[in-house]
């Protein structure tokens, strides 16, 4: 045993509001013990290191050595209290150095996954959180109590400026309140940003006109930073309200500075890349961490993935990710590797569910999540085989018939364009 990574663990204790903790899901390492391992963990994430070290005072452990206060071989679980004065204040990429940091590669652990943090509320406070969230979202596009219906424009890359913005148009008028770019879509040679832009507000323009309802323009901002806010400011000067973002690629640093910007746009997170590290169940960092830290950042609504869409993904990790991002209390009953957490004064993100769904999905989703969440659909309504004003307006069919409690067999018998999506998909 590594003697510089002992007197981590103590059973009895139990966490204060001045302790952060982190559930782990860990596998030991060849030739350690399960409590090695935790130990090890507790060490590398704080204050420790391989071997004894001159310069250890012992103040400094009293004052910041973390506590492992359950640990659980057989459900591979160990959660550690750690003094929330190891953690700046207001700080994301610092917090997850520590706790989601060289504990990944150590020899001690064969496998080792974040599941979980549950934040004090003096870590809490020094967030912003979403400058809007699901009120103000609702209360921009005034939509009352419905799921908000969004696409994205597809072919993800291709059309020029203009055919993107007629296809807009047509998810538009169909029925569709969002419309967003995809996540590699950015300023490209044949689809430059700010021409895209403006044809596709004043195509924004003519849609509310026609259909009398708000209508927005989900527009991809990632880049470098200072091209993304400039790009975030243009969108702002064309009397856009929403700018989208692929938070894993642009990373935290660039998230906390963009809300910090104050630009009064509502922001959309796109999780692109997010399944090199939460995709292995035993590895990496869970969903309902990311989930957790946008909240923190101050995204106002977050891409959740689906639940049977195309996307590998349980369907209990997708309620149980909007059950944290929606909620002000959420409780640790609510299922395994959940944390309690009060969210204090931080808004309630809005849940995106995407990837993979149609018209016949919507019921599911509505029953599964509730009435606060966007459905978004690519393929399911520019697959349409009418085209993408039918599939728009399908998918808001199948959204109103679950809303009056009819099934869409009963729905489809009144309406064709629900009937063709379902012949195709169901
Ligand atoms: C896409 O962008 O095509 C998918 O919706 C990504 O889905 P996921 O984030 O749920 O994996
Ligand atoms: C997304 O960015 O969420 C996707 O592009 C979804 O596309 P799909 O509905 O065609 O899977
Ligand atoms: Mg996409």
């Amino acid at each position: 045993m590594n003697r510089a990574y002992s007197g981590y663990i103590d059973l009895s204790y139990s966490p204060s509001n001045a302790d952060l903790v982190a559930e782990f899901l860990l596998e030991q390492g060849r030739g350690v013990s399960f409590s090695e391992a935790a130990q090890a963990i507790a060490s590398e994430s704080s204050i420790g290191t391989w071997t004894g070290i001159s310069t250890m005072r012992p103040g400094i452990s009293e004052m910041l050595a973390p506590t492992i206060f359950s640990l659980n071989p057989s459900s591979g679980t160990a959660k550690i209290a750690y003094p929330i004065r190891l953690f700046e204040n207001g700080n994301i990429p610092q917090l997850l150095s520590s706790i989601a940091g060289n504990v990944f590669g150590m020899k001690e652990v064969k496998n080792l996954r974040l599941e979980d943090i549950d934040f004090p509320a003096e870590y809490i406070r020094a967030f912003k959180g979403p400058k809007f969230g699901i009120g103000g979202i609702r209360k921009i596009l005034n939509i009352g109590r419905r799921p908000l219906l969004g696409t994205i424009i597809k072919p993800k890359l291709g059309l020029s400026p203009e055919e993107h913005a007629e296809v807009a148009f047509d998810a538009w008028i169909g029925g569709c309140d969002l419309v967003k770019d995809d996540e590699n879509l950015s300023s490209m040679a044949f689809n430059n940003f700010e021409r895209r832009v403006k044809a596709t507000l004043a195509m924004r323009g003519r849609a509310e006109r026609l259909t009398g309802e708000r209508k927005a323009y989900l527009a991809n901002i990632s880049a470098p930073y200072k091209e993304m806010v400039r790009r975030a400011k243009f969108l702002k000067k064309q009397g856009n309200e929403y700018a989208m973002v692929d938070i894993v690629s642009i990373g935290w640093s660039a998230l906390q500075s963009l809300r910090d910007e104050n630009l009064g746009l509502i922001l959309h997170a796109h999780r692109a890349g997010h399944a090199a590290f939460t995709r292995n169940p035993r590895h990496g960092i869970s969903m309902l961490v990311l989930a957790k830290l946008c909240r923190l950042a101050g995204l106002d609504q977050l891409h959740i993935g689906a639940i049977f869409g195309k996307m590998e993904g349980r369907r209990f990790e997708v309620k149980k990710i909007g059950e944290e991002i929606e909620h002000k209390i959420v409780h640790k009953d609510f299922g395994a590797h959940m944390l309690s957490e009060n969210w204090l004064g931080i808004k309630p993100m809005l849940a995106v569910c995407s990837g993979g769904l149609h018209p016949a999905k919507v019921p599911l989703l509505i029953n599964a999540l509730g009435n606060d969440i966007v459905i978004q659909m690519g393929g399911g309504i520019h697959g349409h085989p009418e085209g993408t004003v039918k599939g728009a307006i399908a998918a808001r069919q199948a959204i109103e018939a679950s809303l009056k409690g009819l099934s869409l067999r009963e729905a489809a018998a009144m309406h064709s364009e629900l009937r063709i999506a379902l012949q195709k998909w169901q």
